[in-house]
């Protein structure tokens, strides 16, 4: 830990107090640094974003929206505010965003604030399905009081099974139809079952959290155009910003877009992180430039490193429809509940992969589960493509099927990080160390 100029003016508990914190957080970064960052929902934030989440915007204020403000000082964040909502309608091509939202979950609770009301039912996919915890009676859902139906889930395709589907919400005629997923290989069949939840006056809500990115450059489908009424998402997973959320919709109705900016502020932020917003909104622009590319890139290193997992002998979910359509890769390790997933994740860590124990379909125990959820959408940032995920689908095969001492294999994995150390895809890149300390 840097020691302050002229040494510490304090007492020493308080001095470890602060060195603990510090150098948890040199190590944690040195974690990543030195290996491979897997967890399908994380990301790193660019240089200029990062600038701009330590900037003195951390600790204002600014309730309500652009121009129309309850304090003072809010001009020049009105600027910025003004062109990210401007910037977000252009690259979701809508015409409604907010963007103040401080993540995926408060967008999901914001959204069902404003399109529901306690005791209306709403139908989504279950969490043993890949459905979020917001999505369910423990999460959002069960603090709006909704009566939760559950799509019947085609295992086979990894989405909810269409006909059966639409025959549940045309005889549940949910107030919210919602759809998508925090294990998300594929795109919604959203035009056949909009229709189905349109026909009997639902609202059709998609959680993009995961793939926002992905939709953002393209690269997955088009829910605001295929049928949802409003989006939710996370600003720091598939779209590379800081941690936040959006909120987007395909309507021009004045009256509805209120209700969901009121849902927000005041429903459920007063001060909405300002500095992440700026960041939002650089990473907005950024995006605008480079995200097209990112998410090809993210999608074609999946749908490879799921081929190449496969190569070496692996499980993988979803052979028959190429692996994934997303930045996700689903594999499994051992019997439904045996924990095998959790014991993998584990020996991967030792090796300096950090993934996620998951559950799939089949598993009902979410702390012993059977698979893992991988992700390539960080590994893609510092500039790997298809080949290094041969390489990396290698790295797991020593540890989990050769049985190689985990230490040895992170010797490996820390030289083949050495060379991926500069984040791409964001304004001069070239000068760019993406794991500063
Ligand atoms: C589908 C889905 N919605 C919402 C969230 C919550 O996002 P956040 O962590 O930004 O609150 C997640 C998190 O992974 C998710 O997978």
């Amino acid at each position: 830990m840097v020691e302050p100029a002229g040494g510490w003016k304090a007492s020493p508990a308080n001095i470890n107090h602060a060195r603990t914190v510090m150098n948890a957080v040199a190590d944690s970064g040195a974690l990543y640094r030195d290996g491979l960052g897997m967890i399908a929902s994380e990301n790193i934030v660019s240089p200029m974003v990062q600038r701009i989440v330590s900037s003195d915007l951390h600790g204002r204020y600014a309730e309500g929206l652009p121009y129309k403000r309850y304090y003072q000082g809010c001009g020049d964040f009105d600027t910025i505010e003004e062109l990210g909502i401007n910037l977000a309608k252009e690259l979701f091509n809508v015409p409604f965003a907010n963007i103040q939202s401080t993540s995926g979950t408060v967008s999901n609770i914001a959204a069902l604030k404003a399109l529901s009301k306690p005791g209306d039912n709403i139908t989504a996919v279950s969490t043993a399905d890949g459905g979020h915890i917001s999505h369910a009676r423990m999460g959002a859902v069960g603090l709006r009081d909704l009566n939760l139906s559950t799509y019947p889930w085609d295992e086979e395709r990894m989405e909810p099974d269409i006909d059966a589907s639409a025959e549940l919400i045309r005889e549940i005629q949910p107030k919210v139809a919602l759809f998508g997923q925090s294990v998300f290989l594929f795109p919604t069949p959203l035009k056949e079952l909009a229709d189905a939840a349109h026909e009997v006056g639902s609202t059709v809500m998609y959680d993009g959290a995961h793939v926002l990115g992905l939709i953002a450059g393209g690269c997955f489908q088009d829910p605001l155009h295929e049928g949802a009424d409003i989006m939710t998402g996370s600003s720091h997973k598939t779209f590379p910003g800081p941690q936040g959320g959006f909120i987007l919709s395909s309507s021009s109705d004045e009256k509805f877009q209120r209700r969901l900016n009121n849902a927000v502020f005041p429903g459920t932020c007063s001060s909405y992180h300002l500095h992440h917003v700026a960041g939002k909104v650089v990473a907005l622009a950024e995006f605008m430039e480079y995200g097209e590319e990112l998410s090809r890139n993210t999608v074609s290193n999946a749908q490879a490193f799921g081929s190449a997992l496969a190569a070496e002998g692996f499980d993988v979910l979803a052979e028959s429809r190429g692996y994934t359509a997303s930045h996700q890769v689903l594999t499994r390790h051992g019997e439904l509940d045996s924990g095998a997933g959790a014991k993998a994740a584990d020996l991967l860590e030792q090796a300096g992969i950090i993934t996620n124990m998951n559950m799939l379909p089949g598993d009902t125990k979410a702390m012993t589960p059977s698979g893992l959820r991988l992700g390539v959408q960080e590994l893609t940032r510092v500039g790997m493509g298809t080949d290094e995920m041969t390489d990396v689908a290698r790295f797991y095969a020593r540890v989990l099927l050769n049985g190689e001492d985990p230490k040895t294999v992170k010797q490996d994995v820390n030289d083949f990080k050495s060379n991926y150390q500069i984040i791409r895809y964001c304004f001069n890149e070239e000068n760019q160390n993406g794991y500063p300390l």
